[in-house]
């Protein structure tokens, strides 16, 4: 990919100039890690606030997964083994479904999966945005959720139809082969008011009505056209309700619904943070008695959006439940009871703690990609913990034990730590991060030299290959471990060995909360 030419005295200099910044990079962490020691945290006044070195390294990792998975023509792409990709993409149709991220190690667009990764960035930018600014990482991230909510723009032609797949899994799973050679055919799924996915519609609303928030001062014209698409979607999804799997049902095969009526809500609260318009409230609460299962606790993932809701909508009931009257305050003080219990089965010591979790203290709830609910998890704590921090309220009870938000926190300290290498496995399962991390990532790209001349049905043999990955899939969260704290290191396990874009964005958003221990989140009100 790279140009050379005959410049070769400029490039001295460009080279002469790159020794001497590297140089004094490294003065300066070595003497911010004089500063600050080895300590996770850093208590320190606000003014200089400390860095956890630890987090910060990682997170500057996680992010970069992102440039990893991009499709499309690339812009200052971080990663040097990916270049452009799928640039055919909606053609079919006259659209530009260019952009976009690969979802795990395949080369499929599933856009239900997508538009959760974006609504997870958001919220992870909207609540420590301004930790990542500390280390520069913060136009990294919008970088990254640009090119999903571009992509998702492109994917919503009219009010009433939604693209939300671009590639055939059967004939893409025929195939390894990196993305830039991709050959096979890339058909295209869109859900319509005859054939309605409520889900994947108010997901993408949600994801929409999120990244509204991120871009609102900074960009206020895209910020405008997010939430435009953003209601719109909302609407088709609450009129015309069905399950995309129902409708479409080949999609069962791999992000199969169990329902849309959480999608909903989560949807609605994310329009009421974005536009403060009560009526969302309202919805929360009247469609709430219908799908919230207040009281119930569920595992918050790509396919079910309660937890998060219940967390997101305790937010209002922290910061601006005085000005919430009536039915839906108390549907508010429901979610906000209901957000408490997840948190109460979270703490490993309370009364009513979960047993879906490991000997080496992980959350582990299933076989396939078992680290997702790990992130997903401590991402939540940790936010419920700084709403508790944030708005001076000290006590968390748990069926009569009393708990702390420094508790919640420690709970996700001890996730992220046991995912950056402190387990029984002494394995980092994010990639690219230590020096014992994942070396056959279940990835095409990263599985296959850049040179190679293997195509659709030959490339297989770089997923028998014995030898370890050529490319590092740098940031990539894989499946992670048994239920026994063990892993195997091997390319063919898609439950281990294969990364998600969500896992990474959960964690994007757990390390930028624990670099500092100023954790209150950058504003009460968005
Ligand atoms: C509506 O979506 C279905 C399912 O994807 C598709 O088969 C059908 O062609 C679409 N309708 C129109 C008018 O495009
Ligand atoms: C998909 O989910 C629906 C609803 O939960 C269920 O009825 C169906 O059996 C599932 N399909 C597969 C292939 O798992
Ligand atoms: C959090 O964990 C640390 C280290 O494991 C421990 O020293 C500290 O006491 C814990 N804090 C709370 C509030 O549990
Ligand atoms: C890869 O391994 C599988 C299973 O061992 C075998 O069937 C297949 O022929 C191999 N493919 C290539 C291209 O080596
Ligand atoms: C851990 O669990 C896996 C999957 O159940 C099993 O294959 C493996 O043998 C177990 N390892 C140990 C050390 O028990
Ligand atoms: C990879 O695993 C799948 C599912 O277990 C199996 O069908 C396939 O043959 C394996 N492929 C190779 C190359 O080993």
């Amino acid at each position: 990919m790279g140009t050379e030419g005959p410049k070769s005295r400029e490039w001295e200099s460009w080279f002469i100039a790159f020794v001497l910044a590297i140089l004094v990079m490294s003065a300066s962490y070595v003497t911010l890690r004089k500063n600050f020691g080895e300590l996770n945290v850093f208590h320190g006044p606000r003014r200089h606030p400390g860095i956890a070195h630890k987090y910060a390294d990682a997170l500057g990792i996680a992010l970069q997964f992102f440039d990893v998975q991009k499709s499309g023509k690339l812009v200052n792409n971080r990663i040097s083994w990916r270049g452009d990709s799928a640039l055919e993409d909606g053609r079919q149709e006259n659209l530009d479904l260019s952009k976009g991220v690969y979802d795990a190690g395949d080369l499929m667009k599933f856009g239900f999966p997508m538009a959760f990764t974006a609504t997870i960035l958001s919220w992870a930018i909207l609540e420590y945005g301004d930790h990542m600014k500390q280390l520069k990482e913060l136009e990294n991230a919008k970088d990254s959720l640009k090119w999903i909510t571009d992509y998702l723009i492109n994917a919503h032609p009219s009010a009433n139809v939604l693209y939300v797949q671009v590639g055939d899994p059967e004939l893409d799973h025929k195939c390894w082969e990196r993305p830039e050679s991709m050959t096979e055919q890339r058909p295209l799924i869109q859900i319509n008011t005859s054939y309605p996915g409520s889900e994947v519609a108010a997901e993408t609303a949600a994801a929409f009505a999120s990244a509204s928030l991120v871009f609102r001062s900074t960009n206020s014209a895209y910020s405008i056209l997010l939430l435009k698409h953003a209601k719109q979607l909302f609407t088709f999804a609450d009129s015309y309700r069905g399950s995309y799997s129902i409708s479409i049902p080949q999609v069962q095969n791999f992000y199969n619904s169990s329902g849309y009526g959480d999608e909903l809500l989560w949807a609605a609260a994310w329009l009421y943070h974005a536009t403060r318009d009560e009526s969302y409230l309202e919805y929360a609460t009247t469609e709430g008695n219908l799908f919230a299962n207040w009281g119930t606790t569920t595992w918050f993932c790509w396919d079910n959006k309660l937890a998060g809701t219940q967390v997101l909508l305790s937010r209002v009931n922290f910061f601006e439940s005085k000005n919430i009257q009536g039915e839906q305050n108390i549907a508010l003080q429901l979610y906000r009871k209901t957000a408490e219990a997840v948190i109460c089965g979270l703490l490993s010591n309370s009364p009513t703690a979960t047993p879906f979790r490991t000997k080496g203290g992980l959350i582990w709830v299933a076989q396939w990609n078992p680290l997702q609910y790990s992130v997903a998890s401590a991402f939540l704590a940790l936010v419920y913990s700084d709403y508790m921090i944030t708005s001076n309220i000290r006590n968390l009870y748990c069926d009569g034990a009393l708990y702390e938000p420094m508790d919640i926190r420690n709970f996700s300290i001890m996730q992220a730590d046991y995912i950056l290498g402190n387990n029984p496995m002494k394995m980092s399962y994010l990639v690219g991060y230590g020096s014992n991390y994942p070396k056959y990532v279940h990835h095409r790209g990263a599985s296959i030299p850049t040179d190679a001349k293997t195509g659709c049905s030959n490339g297989f043999i770089w997923l028998n290959s014995t030898h370890p990955n050529p490319n590092v899939a740098v940031g990539a969260v894989v499946g992670g471990p048994f239920q026994n704290d063990t892993y195997i290191d091997s390319r063919n396990d898609t439950r281990q060995a294969e990364p998600t874009t969500y896992n990474s964005a959960f964690l994007v958003g757990l390390l930028s909360g624990l670099i500092t221990t100023s954790s209150v989140p950058q504003s009460f009100l968005w």
